[in-house]
């Protein structure tokens, strides 16, 4: 199972398990974002992402619930110069400020079905009109691969579930298919995802 020590564990070796980059997906959302977006960065894990988007000049927090991502977090923050407010918090308990934020980054943030439906909600309630949430998962065809992901299938995502459970949202982007992961040690070859740009209109 999940928790956050075992995340915790895992983070505490020195090396950025999904590397240090943020994800590529993310990465070519740059087009949609502009400085001074209020965005949080959503299971954020060692901070590769929420500072990538601090760097694009966005006002971010990232959550996470283990506390030594967060410090590694808030240390590439600091080595890259910008600001990123941390938060150590269960994603599906959180208080999700409403209308709190432009920019929802889900990625590779595998939860059990209750804790999933949880967050999504306090994710939707936490985007502001014209709001974006951007996600990249595993799904399962994922099952069997070496490329990353987790062992549970309850956990994995799918078009469909993006359609459930986002589907007050706008679709601007939404494909599941095989792509090629470089993400540090943890995410390396061909993979199966989920992709989604979403925006509350
Ligand atoms: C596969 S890692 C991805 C980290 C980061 N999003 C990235 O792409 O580099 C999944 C992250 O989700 C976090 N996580 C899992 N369940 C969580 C929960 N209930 N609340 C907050 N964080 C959670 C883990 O601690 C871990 O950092």
């Amino acid at each position: 199972m999940s928790t956050s020590l075992a995340w915790d564990e895992r983070y505490a070796s020195g090396d950025f398990q999904f590397g240090e980059a943020p994800n590529r997906y993310l990465e070519g959302l740059r087009p949609w974002i502009a400085p001074g977006m209020r965005a949080l960065a959503l299971g954020d894990g060692e901070g590769r992402n929420g500072v990538w988007l601090a760097q694009q000049g966005l006002v971010v927090t990232a959550l996470d619930w283990s506390a030594i991502g967060m410090a590694k977090a808030a240390r590439l923050a600091e080595a890259r110069g910008v600001t990123l407010a941390t938060v150590v918090a269960d994603a599906a308990a959180w208080d999700y400020p409403p209308g709190g934020f432009d920019l929802v980054a889900w990625i590779y943030l595998h939860l059990p079905p209750a804790d999933r439906a949880a967050a999504a909600a306090g994710a939707l309630r936490s985007l502001a009109p014209g709001g974006l949430l951007a996600l990249e998962c595993f799904t399962p065809a994922q099952q069997g691969r070496r490329s990353g992901g987790p062992k549970d299938p309850a956990l994995l995502w799918s078009r469909s579930l993006v359609e459930d459970l986002f589907g007050e949202l706008e679709v601007l982007e939404l494909l599941e298919g095989t792509v090629h992961l470089d993400e540090g040690p943890r995410h390396q070859g061909t993979a199966e995802v989920v992709r989604a740009l979403l925006r509350r209109g």
